[in-house]
C-alpha cells in the first residue's frame, strides 16, 4: 500500500495516526530543505520559537519573572519523564551531559571499573578517565561485545543508546540483563535516542539526555534520571540553590537543605532554553515515542523522510549522505525539496554548493566528505564538530 504525501511523493503507507500527526507536526518546521543534521542540532518547532520570542520580549521590557521560567522547566521535566517512563521526581535537570556523568564519576568508589565502548562520545568517558588518580579504570570494548563484557568486577557501564559517531544502537535488553546479573550499574546516555527511539529509563541506574538534538531544544537543557533507590548513593556534588527542597528558600545560608528526590541533582537552569524545551517536548509527546521509530530503523525510502522532515530524519546515521544508497539519493533528489548539504557537513566547506539544485549522488557526498576530512574515512560523517 502506498500513499501520496502533501508534496506529491508516493510513500509506503504508515499508520494513519502517524501520517496525520506527522503532517500536523511538519507544519511546525521551516527548514529550507530536507534537514539531515538533527544528530548535531535539532530544529525548534514553531511553538518553541513563539514561546521563546515571548519570553525574550518580556525580558527586554523588564517584565520577565525568573520564577515563571520554573513553570516551563517543570513542564519539560514532567513531559520528559513521560517519554522515558519514570516519575518526574526521578528526573534531575541541568545543562550538559558531562556534568551529570561527572556527578556519577565522582561518586564511584576508588578503584572502580567502568566499562565503555571504543569510540564512545567523550562527555560520558572523560569524566571517568579523569578519576584515574584514585584508581578508577576505564575498559573499552567493541559495541557488539558490550553486554558479554560485563563482569562481576564491573562497577558501572557508561554507554550511549545510539552511538554519536555512526548511529549504531546498543542492545539495551542484553545490557540490562547483563547488568542485573552482575550487579553492575548502567549510565545510559540517551542523547541520540530519546525523541525518536523509545527508551525505558527505569531499567537503568542512571540515564542522561541532552535536549538540543532529538528533543529539539536550544543548547542548555539536559535530563538525568536516577532509580529512586539509588538517589542516596550519589553525592550531590553540583548542588546549588536550585537543588534545594524549596529552591526559592534555599538562596542563602546553611544548613544544607536539599530535595529528597532526584531534584537534589538539579543544576540552576539556563531559563530561556527551558522556555523553548517545554513546548518541543509537548510536540514529541503528541507524536508519541514509537511513531517515528520503525521508519528510521527499517530504512524506508528517503522520500518518506522527506515528506515529514525534519521530524523523521531522526536516525543519526541512516540519514547521513554518505550512508544513503544511490536509490535513496535519487528518490530524495527527485522530491521538490533541496538538501542543504552545508548544514550536514563541517562548516568550513568551500567546495560544496550551499543548496544543491540537482541530485547529490553518493559519490558527490563522499568526495565532499573527503574534501572536508582530507581522507576517505568512515569517520567523515561525524557531525559534531
Ligand atoms: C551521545 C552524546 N552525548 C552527549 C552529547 C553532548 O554532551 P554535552 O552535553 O556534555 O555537551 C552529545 C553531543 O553530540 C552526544 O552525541
Amino acid at each position: 500500500m502506498t500513499q501520496k504525501t502533501e508534496i506529491g511523493i508516493e510513500t509506503p503507507e504508515t499508520s494513519s495516526v502517524t501520517a496525520a500527526v506527522a503532517a500536523d507536526a511538519r507544519l511546525e518546521f521551516d527548514a529550507e530543505g530536507v534537514y539531515l543534521n538533527t544528530a548535531t542540532s535539532g530544529l525548534p518547532p514553531r511553538r518553541s520559537q513563539e514561546a521563546l520570542q515571548k519570553a525574550i520580549t518580556q525580558w527586554r521590557v523588564g517584565r520577565a519573572k525568573a520564577p515563571e521560567h520554573d513553570m516551563a522547566l517543570n513542564a519539560a521535566r514532567s513531559s520528559y519523564a513521560g517519554l522515558v517512563g519514570v516519575e518526574p521526581s526521578a528526573v534531575a535537570v541541568g545543562g550538559q551531559v558531562s556534568v551529570f556523568a561527572g556527578l556519577v564519576a565522582a561518586s564511584l568508589p576508588d578503584g572502580s571499573e567502568v566499562l565503555t565502548v571504543a569510540g564512545e562520545f567523550t562527555s560520558i568517558t572523560f569524566p571517568f578517565l579523569a578519576q584515574a588518580g584514585r584508581g578508577v579504570k576505564v575498559r573499552e570494548v567493541p559495541l557488539e561485545r558490550l553486554a558479554e563484557s560485563v563482569t562481576a568486577g564491573t562497577t558501572l557501564v557508561a554507554v550511549s543508546a545510539v552511538q554519536s559517531a555512526d548511529g549504531r544502537l546498543a542492545d539495551l535488553d542484553a545490557l540490562a540483563r547483563a547488568a542485573d546479573a552482575s550487579g553492575a550499574r548502567v549510565l545510559l546516555d540517551t542523547t541520540q535516542a530519546v525523541g525518536w527511539l523509545p527508551v525505558d529509563a527505569s531499567r537503568f541506574a542512571y540515564t542522561v539526555c541532552a535536549g538540543y538534538k532529538w528533543l529539539l531544544a536550544p543548547r542548555g537543557t539536559c535530563f538525568f534520571t536516577v532509580q529512586p533507590e539509588l538517589t542516596g548513593d550519589l553525592i550531590p556534588h553540583n548542588a546549588g540553590w536550585y537543588a534545594g527542597a524549596q529552591r526559592w528558600d534555599s538562596l542563602y545560608g546553611s544548613p544544607l537543605r536539599l530535595a529528597a528526590d532526584a531534584w537534589r541533582f538539579d543544576v540552576s537552569p539556563a531559563w530561556h532554553s527551558w522556555v523553548a524545551q517545554a513546548p518541543a517536548l509537548d510536540l514529541l509527546n503528541e507524536i508519541g515515542p514509537t511513531a517515528l521509530t520503525p521508519m528510521p530503523l527499517a530504512w524506508p525510502t528517503a522520500s518518506v523522510r522527506a515528506s515529514i522532515c525534519p521530524l523523521v530524519t531522526r536516525q543519526s546515521s541512516a540519514c547521513r549522505p554518505d550512508r544513503m544508497s544511490a536509490r535513496s539519493w535519487n528518490e530524495l533528489a527527485s522530491s521538490p525539496v533541496s538538501v542543504p548539504v552545508d548544514s550536514a557537513w563541517p562548516s568550513t566547506s568551500t567546495t560544496a554548493p550551499t543548496t544543491p539544485t540537482g541530485p547529490l549522488k553518493p559519490s558527490a557526498a563522499r568526495s565532499h566528505c573527503e574534501s572536508q576530512s582530507g581522507r576517505r574515512s568512515g569517520r567523515c560523517h561525524r557531525l559534531d564538530r
